[in-house]
């Protein structure tokens, strides 16, 4: 083969390249691993000494230009391969503009509420969504072993059965009386977590919005006007407002607080299951226990306080039926929301 080294300088410089498909023909027949020019060099191992010198120089001329030949070609295919996509592109054509994202519907119902509230001289709280007994339950006016420990179906950490994932945003409460002095006037919005299987009503991670007042003299008044306020906000003049009596161990007295369905108008549909009315979340006086816990003075003081489903209150704001579409982040359903701040 070695003896023909020359003739492979012309045929590699005569080997017709027009297109990739040729490129590529001549680097596999040349340059590849099994291709020719390696061949030769394995040859070239057995050539003896006085004749390597020769051999060598003109094997590596032939590498050289066999290497060189296919980058240049390849260079004028990827030039002629820009220039023919440009060709016949209309450069005068406007932009095509970048499509404008939407804000997430719980985003847009967070900041509305946070505004509602901010009007009225409430500041926002914030705490860690990992909690301890104490915040979630304890400090709460919740007893060991109390069975209402039972009705939220709490998250447990394994490594530490004190810790859990924070099942409502009372834990902010307790937290905000721990390094605040009254007059206190916050609202707490955030996640929240339980064990519950996701379906069209009900998901193992949601949000509340926590509210609390406490200052000297507030009264049940307070609450109901501050939630007809905050309503009526929310959702228009018409809305009506009902509070049922309720039980939580940290307020007392208790209520759930409905309103009159924003989707039927109060005539009867499925969302508010033909009652006119919805739940939008439970409120009540802030129980002396929880304040003395929490090193406040309850013979000076009172507070109210409130928690909210942010989800819930979206839903009913927008018609929306199913809860998992909150967390599924198809843009067809995020992309409605456009324009919403
Ligand atoms: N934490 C309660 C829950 O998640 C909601 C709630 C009820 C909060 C009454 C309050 C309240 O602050 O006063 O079910």
């Amino acid at each position: 083969m070695l003896q023909n080294l020359d003739s492979y300088f012309s045929e590699v410089e005569g080997y017709e390249i027009k297109d990739k498909e040729s490129l590529e023909a001549f680097r596999l027949k040349y340059i590849s691993k099994n291709g020719l020019v390696s061949g030769l060099f394995e040859e070239f191992k057995a050539v003896a000494p006085d004749q390597k010198k020769l051999f060598g120089s003109k094997l590596n001329q032939l590498k050289q230009l066999a290497e060189g030949r296919f980058k240049t070609i390849q260079d004028e295919i990827e030039n002629q391969t820009a220039a023919d996509d440009l060709a016949g592109f209309d450069f005068s054509l406007p932009l095509v503009p970048n499509p404008l994202g939407a804000r997430h519907p719980l985003s847009i119902t967070r900041s509305r509420i946070i505004s509602i509230f901010e009007k009225i001289g409430f500041s926002v709280s914030d705490g860690p969504e990992i909690e301890d007994d104490y915040h979630n339950f304890t400090g709460l006016n919740f007893p060991p072993n109390h069975p209402a420990r039972e009705m939220q179906d709490t998250f447990f950490i394994e490594k530490n059965p004190d810790m859990l994932l924070r099942t409502h945003t009372s834990t902010v409460q307790v937290r905000v009386m721990e390094n605040q002095k009254p007059p206190i006037r916050s609202i707490m919005p955030g996640r929240v977590y339980r064990n519950e299987a996701i379906s069209a009503r009900a998901h193992c991670l949601f949000h509340q919005v926590e509210g609390l007042y406490i200052d000297k003299k507030v009264s049940f008044a307070d609450l109901k006007n501050t939630l007809y306020y905050f309503v009526k906000e929310l959702f228009g003049k018409d809305t009506q407002i009902r509070f049922r009596p309720s039980y939580f161990p940290f307020t007392e007295p208790s209520a759930e607080m409905d309103i009159s369905c924003h989707i039927c108008k109060g005539k009867g549909c499925n969302v508010c299951k033909h009652s006119g009315w919805v739940e939008i979340g439970g409120a009540g006086m802030v129980d002396p226990n929880v304040l003395e816990t929490n090193g406040i003075d309850s013979q000076e003081f009172s507070g109210f306080a409130f928690g909210m489903g942010i989800e819930r209150i979206t839903m009913l704001k927008y018609g929306i039926k199913d809860l998992r579409l909150f967390t599924e982040n198809d843009v067809r359903f995020l992309g409605q929301f456009k324009g919403n701040i």
